[in-house]
């Protein structure tokens, strides 16, 4: 079969190239899926970056892309509830990262049923940004009905689909996003955009129950002059906080840097009585099925900016990493290309 291989760290050019692989072999608990189609996430250029190096250690070569939709051709031992023939999409674990494939193992644990209404390239661009989004703000944030909540970068993947998500939930959505894009997602449903070009947030807002940071640095500071008393911010780009530090089980010398890197988050959430977590997002499958009877629903629209062939995978890493993307970016094995 045909895979997009890492063969060291790098930049896109020097360090991905397509490679004849082995079809894998689903041990107990997984699943073969022949792959239709797979999504990228900017976590993916950063391990190619070598970014990822204190938490991951590669073998090259080794498969790019977590996001994936396909259909199981095969099924390990121990396996209940999947067959062959069922259409699946997943946010695979990392120690199947490679979606970027035509086939891939999954561990059952991180499977769900695709939603029927969506084809597979809808399907592939929403596992990661849909549970980093639910993991967000419905657990960690735990936004309610009728709490205002800014969700930073409303046009990137993850923010086309929280926006969404927040609404569901019946919240006020505040959003950022460049002037070309302030219509677009207002369409996805935001009930305020701001121009970040034209206008400065912290000088338009206030009060606000719950803030999104999803850009990290200065914007994760400064989310607290935005924040009522007693209100959350979670960012998925900021400093680690010590509470999920301590949760992910890091040792004590770790801690103590996070200690340290968060202190001046830590004391401006002190200062507002207010939380601040940074959500590393996880594989699950159980949270995967919950997002998809929202898609059967209609109550959650999938968000395709483009569709790239296979043979293309390599354009497709290079045109999300120019930071530009309208909702996903997706690869395409086996399903029809429509670029709108
Ligand atoms: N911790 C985790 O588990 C986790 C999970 C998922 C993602 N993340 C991180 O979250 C970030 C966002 O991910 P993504 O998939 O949404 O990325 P993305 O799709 O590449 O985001 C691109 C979007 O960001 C917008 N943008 C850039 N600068 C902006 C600014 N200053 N203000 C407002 N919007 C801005 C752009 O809009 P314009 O073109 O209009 O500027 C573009 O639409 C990434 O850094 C990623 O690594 C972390």
């Amino acid at each position: 079969m045909k895979a997009l291989k890492m063969t060291r760290y790098g930049d896109i050019d020097s360090s991905l190239e397509f490679q004849s692989a082995e079809v894998p072999t689903p041990k107990a608990g997984e699943v073969l899926l022949r792959v239709h189609a797979a999504s990228i996430n900017p976590v993916d250029n950063m391990m190619l970056r070598g970014e990822l190096k204190s938490v991951r250690k590669e073998v090259f070569p080794v498969g790019i892309g977590r996001d994936v939709s396909g259909e199981v051709v095969a099924v390990g031992n121990n396996v209940a509830g999947y067959s062959v023939g069922d259409l699946v999409f997943s946010r695979v674990g990392e120690d199947h990262v490679g979606t970027i494939a035509e086939y891939l193992t999954v561990s059952v644990s991180h499977l769900a049923a695709k939603p029927k209404n969506l084809s597979h390239s809808e399907a592939a661009g929403i596992p990661l940004v849909g549970l980093t989004s639910y993991q967000s703000l419905i657990k960690v944030a735990g936004l309610k009905s009728g709490e205002k909540v800014l969700i930073h970068a409303g046009s990137g993947g993850v923010g086309s689909m929280a926006i969404q998500l927040a609404k569901s939930v019946g919240a006020y959505v505040v959003t950022t996003t460049s002037s070309a894009n302030v219509e677009w997602v207002k369409a996805l449903g935001a009930d305020l955009v701001i121009d970040y070009k034209k206008d400065d947030y912290r000088q338009l807002l206030s009060d606000m129950d719950v803030v999104f940071d999803t850009l990290g640095g200065q914007y994760a500071l400064d989310a607290f002059q935005v924040l009522k008393t007693g209100g959350r911010v979670v960012s998925v780009k900021g400093a680690l906080d010590p509470q999920t530090a301590k949760e992910l089980g890091l040792g004590w010398l770790l801690r103590k840097l996070v200690a340290l890197k968060s202190r001046k988050l830590m004391k401006a959430a002190k200062g507002k009585s207010a939380l601040y977590r940074m959500v590393i997002m996880e594989a699950n499958g159980e949270q995967l099925n919950e997002l998809g009877d929202l898609y059967q629903q209609k109550i959650l629209s999938p968000v395709i900016d483009k569709v790239y062939p296979l043979e293309q995978g390599k354009d497709a890493l290079s045109y999300l990493a120019s930071g530009r993307a309208k909702g996903k970016v997706i690869v395409s094995m086996n399903d029809p290309i429509s670029n709108k």
